[in-house]
């Protein structure tokens, strides 16, 4: 039985309701109307409302028990622009076929295999700090960890013929995130009007990156044989000789595109950015820092490490654990109502968007102590016992949860293994550190450590 029609709210002010809030602070926005209005809140957004949905209970209403009464929201056409039809935007038929037929090269199995080739590309690239320790030289984490990861999700995704690209579609992602143009519905245009320039630039770095990508798929057939990347499981099986894999490319290859720049973006971002978070943290409390150090050197020592030994640095995890919450790299996302239904004895009209905010659901105090202070003991096993697995929702839940959540968590602990090995990192002096809700949760300031060789 419908307990009211809609859910309480804020209604903010005049026209734009409460968008300049939204837009100056979301997060702390979001934060903010949980605790005052409950587990389910409507919000007025100006041109429309949509629903905060911060409660476990809820949030599982909308991604388990309904969850065929929802798809992705997409009006975002920006990210639309740039990934496609892949499998974090596809619906129906082409979702479950992607999803189905990527599952197998994203479970802990597959993935433990292609350890030692990461691990090398993950050591030889952080030894190129050296240079930065012995002159005295900070790293910008958020650059590097990006031009890491990216470096990491590119061979993975596209194979070996990413190598000789990395750096071109480095430059071109920065293009397109400086360039990442505004919010483009009436009432936000009023608040920032439209930069054209942006988008020019935008369109242009896009079509920089399609050309990338062709020219790769344009070389595979080449290279096919002795490749590894994702790309060839994206083949069909039986065909065996250069022709025939060209045809195919040429008339799939939109598609082809759609689904590698889809994993290749999914993967890198949210990786790199939630790196730099757990750096920080591991910083910011010595106590944290020397458990990990002791952990790493106590488990692996001065070995290369392997997916065994990465799966035995228990505190490792649990700190990286620890700062997906606090420090979400996805801090929210969202879905759009397909018919008129109800959540949480609330009306729930059909083309109502659904906001689900983990950074919101990370704070609540009726799941977590202290919900603001950093403590990894919350993901000891004894203390994880009867909280709800919908309090946690880093890698969303449900069955569009992240499809890469062993791997972002196997190569957040190798980083951070092969940096214990290597460095001591400290944030400079100074140096200012804010949380930024852009498309992921990034340090506004970016994050700058200097460099200390463990030996020194
Ligand atoms: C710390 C790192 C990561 C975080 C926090 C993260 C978080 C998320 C979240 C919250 C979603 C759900 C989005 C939504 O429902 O709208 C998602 C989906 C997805 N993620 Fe991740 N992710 C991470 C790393 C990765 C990696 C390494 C990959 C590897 C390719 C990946 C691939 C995907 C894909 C393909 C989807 C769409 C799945 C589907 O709809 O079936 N993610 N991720």
């Amino acid at each position: 039985m419908l307990k009211h029609n809609f859910p309480p709210g804020p209604e903010g002010e005049g026209k734009l309701g409460c968008l300049p809030e939204m837009r100056a602070n979301p997060m702390e926005f979001l934060e903010q109307v949980a605790l005052e209005y409950g587990g389910i809140a409507r919000v007025n957004m100006g041109d429309y409302y949509s629903y905060l949905v911060s409660e476990p209970k809820l949030i599982k209403e909308v991604l388990v028990d309904h969850y065929d009464k929802y798809k992705k929201n997409t009006r975002y056409k920006q990210v639309r622009m740039v990934i496609g039809e892949g499998m974090l935007l596809s619906e129906g038929d082409i979702w479950k076929h992607q999803r189905l037929h990527a599952q197998p090269k994203f479970t802990a199995k597959s993935l433990d295999k292609q350890t030692d080739w990461i691990t090398s590309l993950a050591a030889n690239f952080l030894d190129t700090w050296k240079a930065n320790a012995y002159e005295d030289n900070p790293v910008e984490l958020e650059y590097q960890f990006n031009l890491l990861t990216q470096l990491l999700a590119g061979v993975w995704v596209m194979g070996e013929g990413f190598k000789p690209r990395a750096q071109t579609v480095f430059n071109i992602y920065n293009q397109i995130r400086i360039n990442w143009p505004e919010m483009t519905d009436l009432r936000s245009t009023l608040l920032q009007p439209k930069n054209l320039k942006k988008e020019i630039n935008f369109r242009k770095a896009l079509a920089n990156l399609n050309k990338c990508v062709y020219s790769l798929l344009h070389e595979y057939p080449d290279i096919y044989e002795k490749d590894i990347g994702f790309l060839k499981h994206l083949l069909p099986e039986d065909l065996t000789d250069k022709a025939a894999i060209r045809k195919y490319i040429k008339s799939n290859k939109r598609s082809l595109r759609d689904q590698l720049l889809t994993l290749f973006v999914t993967a890198f971002e949210t990786t790199a950015t939630s790196l730099c978070w757990t750096m920080y943290v591991i910083d910011k409390y010595p106590e944290v820092k020397q458990r990990i150090y002791d952990e790493v050197k106590q488990v692996i020592g001065s070995q290369t490490p392997t997916a065994e030994t990465l799966n035995k640095l228990d505190y490792t995890e649990k700190v990286i654990k620890e700062s997906l919450r606090l420090y979400s790299s996805v801090h929210s996302f969202s879905r759009v109502a397909l018919e008129d239904h109800e959540i949480g004895g609330y009306r729930v009209p059909k083309d109502m968007t659904v906001i689900i905010s983990s950074y919101v659901t990370h704070r609540l105090p009726e799941y977590w102590d202290n919900p603001h202070t950093f403590d990894p003991s919350r993901f000891d096993k004894q203390r994880t016992v009867g909280r709800s697995r919908f309090a946690y929702i880093p890698f969303a839940a449900g069955h569009r949860n992240c499809i890469g959540s062993y791997m972002a968590l196997m190569q957040s602990k190798l980083v951070v293994a092969l940096i214990a090995q290597r460095y001591n990192l400290t944030l400079c002096s100074g140096h200012k550190v804010e949380k930024h809700a852009a498309t992921t949760m990034r340090p506004k300031y970016g994050m700058k450590m200097n460099v200390r060789p463990l030996t020194a």
